[in-house]
């Protein structure tokens, strides 16, 4: 089968999307399947063979012209983070063309890759999750109003993105409007969303072939700045522990929390998700749902991989028969 992994993309998380494709194309097993790495980048969708001049991906179709052959796509792995491979716009075109994929499909791209509608998909289906509010840039707003409905601190991010790119948390007054400016300058909606005190978790969750949804081991997140940003996940400046140390029924709840959630928004392929385990009430806070989460050698997921006892290239494997169910 010949399996494009597509990579690259339009944000500014292009750069990890490349890290993370350089593991998946090492772990696909080749036996079974020919791998194209297309890059998807802004000045064009190009795959280049080794050594050779970029060739330009046909988009009428997705095809690609090797020496006057002309190549088609069995099915495509995602590994884009952000636009347009993990907001569900590349997942319409390959439904238009008919074209199977390993990740969540359109309408569930699009949810979860805005922050907003994720938290309220999920508080609408019982899952607990931070108060927030949605600023739009067209709409006025003040800090005042900000908060007389939330109480600091406050996490202020871009409601579009990832890799906690344009992200703060504001622990006095004075420090929200310049955290609310900075996030416009990402996205031109902006979610304000009260800090949940507790653990950060974060869990991910996949199809097999046969349908059945498996939850990775858990990971803790242990940030030694205020937050997992995006130093503290790229540069090294966080700890992660994989399986989590955690109380049974802790592990349970998150666990249950996490196939709810992966069930609820019709998720599809690897998905990883973000919780807060807040002790006093209990229960698990969801943050927000990564459609295509990070791969690289040091990324979470092939340490969850990893973890179960599996070999990356079983794993890869298992995504991409799924997709053809
Ligand atoms: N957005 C990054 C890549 C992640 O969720 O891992
Ligand atoms: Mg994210």
């Amino acid at each position: 089968k010949k399996i494009a992994l597509v990579t690259g993309g339009y944000s500014g998380e292009a750069v990890i999307s490349y890290k993370s494709a350089k593991t998946v194309e090492a772990n696909i097993n080749k036996d079974n399947y020919e791998v194209y790495v297309i890059d998807i980048a802004k000045d064009g969708w190009w795959y280049t063979a080794d050594g050779q001049a970029k060739i330009a991906v046909n988009k009428a179709d997705f095809s690609i012209n090797i020496a006057g052959k002309c190549i088609q796509f069995d099915c495509i792995l995602f590994c884009i983070h952000g636009t347009p491979g993990e907001d569900g716009k590349l997942q319409g075109y390959f439904d238009m063309l008919q074209i199977p994929y390993t990740s969540c499909d359109a309408a569930t791209s699009a949810i979860t890759f805005n922050k907003r509608y994720t938290v309220a998909v999920a508080a609408f289906s019982g899952i607990s999750v931070a108060k927030s509010m949605h600023l739009f840039k067209h709409t006025a707003y003040s800090d005042q109003e900000i908060l007389q409905q939330l109480k600091l601190p406050v996490f202020v991010k871009p409601n579009n993105g990832g890799s906690s790119i344009g992200m703060s948390k504001v622990n006095n007054t004075h420090e929200l409007l310049p955290a609310i400016e900075k996030a416009f300058k990402e996205d031109n909606q902006v979610l304000v969303e009260e800090y949940i005190a507790g653990r950060e978790f974060t869990i991910g969750v996949f199809k097999n072939k046969e349908g059945n949804i498996i939850v990775l081991p858990i990971t803790e997140v242990i940030a030694e700045k205020e937050f997992f940003d995006y130093e503290a996940k790229y540069e090294g400046k966080s700890r992660e522990i994989t399986p989590a140390q955690i109380p049974f029924n802790w592990q349970q709840q998150l666990e249950a929390t996490a196939k709810n959630v992966y069930a609820i928004l019709n998720c599809n392929g690897i998905v990883r998700m973000d919780f807060i385990w807040n002790e006093a009430v209990q229960k698990p806070y969801l943050l927000e749902v990564n459609t295509v989460p990070g791969q690289s050698e040091a990324s979470i997921v092939p340490q969850q991989v990893k973890a179960m006892g599996w070999s990356l290239q079983e794993f890869y494997t298992q995504l991409i028969e799924a997709a053809f169910n």
